[in-house]
C-alpha cells in the first residue's frame, strides 16, 4: 500500500525556521523516519513538499489515484485553502492532517483548519511524535485494524454547540482516534437516529436540548443517577447495547465549586432536562430549591417530582434568594439579546449562574455583574461534562487542561 506524505509552504525550512514552534528536525529527517516506519509495515511512502498551492493540488490529483492514504501538513494553507480541501476530498482517500505546533496557542488565524474538514482527524501540538501517531493510525485504518470512532452530538438547534470542538481538543490530547460531528435531529426522527447509531456502531452520543428526556425510552440501559434525575446527556454504544448516563451533574458541581449551597435558597429558571440535573444536585447538597417556568403548570409538575417549590416571580422577594440559575435557552447564541429575568430582580448579594456557555457571558450575566452580583458562566460546566463524557468513553482519567481557554477561540 502507498502513503502520500505531503507538506505545504515553508515546511522545507523545518529545523531552521521557528524551531521553538516546529522543533529542530529537518524535513528530510522527518521523512526518513516515517519512511522507515512505513517500510517496516510492508508499505511504501511517497513524499512531496511545495510552497505552491497549485502544485500540491496537481500532486494530489495525479498521485491520489495510485495511493491508499494521505498524511498531510498543509502548513499555513490549512487555515485558508478551500481549493486544497476540495482536492483532498476528491481523492476519496483516508487522510490525517498533522501540525507540529500547538495551533490553539498560536496566532488567531492559525487556530482553525479548513483542510482538516477533508480529513478523518487532525493531530497537532505533539511535534514529530504527532506524525508517528498519525502514521500508525492511518496504517491501522487502511489495514482495517482500527476504525476512527464516529461520535455525534444530537439536538435541535445546534448552532451554539461547541461539543465537536471540545471533544476534538480532548481526543487530540489523549490520542483517542475519534471525531465528533453535529447532527440536528427533529423530535420525530429521534428514534431512527438512535437506531442508526446502534447499527452503525457509533461510540458516543452527546445529547442536548430538547432530547435529554425523550431519548431515554430508546435506550437499553440507564445508569441509576440518570434515572433518578430523569435526563440523559451521554449515550455509549457498548456492543450494540445503548447505555445512557448524565454527566451534566459533574459539570454543575464543577461550575458551582466554592458557592455555598447548603441551606441556601436557590431559584432555578426553566424546568427542562438541565433543570432536573441541577435540582437533583442542589437538593443533594441541602439547598432549598425554587422553580420558575413560563408555563406554571410545568413548574408545578417539576416541583412535585423533585421536591422543589414552584414559584411565580411576582410573589418572590429577591432578598430571600441567594443563588439564581438560568436553565432556559434564553440568551443562547444566536439569540444573544434575550434575557430570562429583569435587572430589577437582581441584587448584589446574589450569585448568578447561567448554564449557557455560548456566549460565555450572556446578557443575563452582564446585567447581574452590573448590579454587583457574583457570576458563574456555563463554560466551566460545559468543559467538565465533556471531559466526563470522554472519561466514560475511554475508561480512563482525562487530565484537565484549561480547555476553556481554547474554546474561547470559537466564542
Ligand atoms: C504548522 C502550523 C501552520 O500554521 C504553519 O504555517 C506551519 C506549520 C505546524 O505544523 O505547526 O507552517 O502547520
Amino acid at each position: 500500500m502507498k502513503i502520500l506524505l505531503i507538506h505545504g509552504p515553508n515546511l522545507n525550512k523545518l529545523g531552521f525556521r521557528d524551531p521553538h514552534f516546529y522543533g529542530v528536525q529537518t524535513l528530510a529527517q522527518i521523512t526518513k523516519s516515517l519512511n522507515t516506519k512505513v517500510k517496516k509495515r510492508g508499505h511504501s511512502l511517497e513524499s512531496f513538499q511545495s510552497n505552491h498551492e497549485g502544485e500540491l493540488i496537481d500532486f494530489l490529483q495525479k498521485e491520489g489515484q495510485k495511493a491508499d492514504g494521505i498524511l498531510i501538513n498543509p502548513g499555513a494553507l490549512s487555515h485558508s485553502s478551500y481549493a486544497l480541501k476540495d482536492a483532498l476530498l476528491d481523492t476519496g482517500l483516508p487522510c490525517i492532517e498533522v501540525h507540529l505546533s500547538k495551533l490553539f496557542e498560536r496566532e488567531d488565524y492559525r487556530r482553525k483548519s479548513v483542510t482538516a474538514e477533508a480529513c478523518e482527524l487532525m493531530i497537532y501540538g505533539k511535534g514529530v511524535k504527532g506524525y508517528r501517531e498519525a502514521l500508525d493510525l492511518l496504517l491501522d485504518v487502511i489495514e482495517k485494524k482500527r476504525v476512527i470512532l464516529q461520535n455525534q452530538v444530537i439536538g435541535n438547534p445546534l448552532d451554539h454547540s461547541l461539543s465537536p470542538d471540545l471533544h476534538g481538543l480532548i481526543y487530540n490530547e489523549i490520542g483517542l482516534a475519534a471525531v465528533m460531528k453535529k447532527r440536528v435531529v427533529p423530535l420525530d426522527e429521534l428514534k431512527k437516529v438512535i437506531n442508526d447509531f446502534r447499527k452503525n456502531k457509533g461510540a458516543l452520543m452527546a445529547v442536548t436540548l430538547p432530547h435529554k428526556e425523550s431519548v431515554m425510552e430508546f435506550l437499553d440501559e440507564i445508569d441509576p443517577v440518570a434515572k433518578k434525575i430523569g435526563s440523559v446527556n451521554t449515550v455509549l454504544n457498548k456492543n450494540g447495547r445503548l447505555v445512557g448516563s448524565n454527566t451534566d451533574i459533574v459539570g454543575i458541581e464543577a461550575a458551582l465549586e466554592g458557592v455555598k449551597i447548603k441551606n441556601k435558597t436557590i431559584l432555578i429558571l426553566g424546568a427542562g432536562g438541565a433543570s432536573k440535573a441541577l435540582c437533583y444536585f442542589l437538593k443533594s447538597k441541602g439547598a432549598d430549591v425554587l422553580i420558575h417556568n413560563r408555563t406554571h403548570q410545568k413548574a408545578l409538575d417539576f416541583a412535585k417530582k423533585y421536591k422543589a417549590t414552584a414559584v411565580s416571580l411576582e410573589d418572590l422577594n429577591p432578598h430571600d434568594i441567594d443563588v439564581i440559575v438560568n436553565a432556559t435557552p434564553l440568551g443562547m447564541y444566536p439569540f444573544i439579546h434575550e434575557c430570562p429575568l429583569s435587572t430589577d430582580f437582581l441584587l448584589s448579594k446574589h450569585t448568578v449562574f447561567d448554564l449557557i456557555y455560548n456566549p460565555e457571558k450572556t446578557l443575563f450575566l452582564h446585567r447581574a455583574e452590573s448590579v454587583g452580583a457574583k457570576i458563574r458562566s456555563g463554560l466551566l460546566m460545559f468543559v467538565a461534562q465533556g471531559v466526563a463524557q470522554v472519561e466514560k468513553l475511554s475508561e480512563r482519567k482525562v487530565h484537565k487542561l484549561s480547555y476553556e481557554k481554547y474554546l474561547r477561540t470559537y466564542l
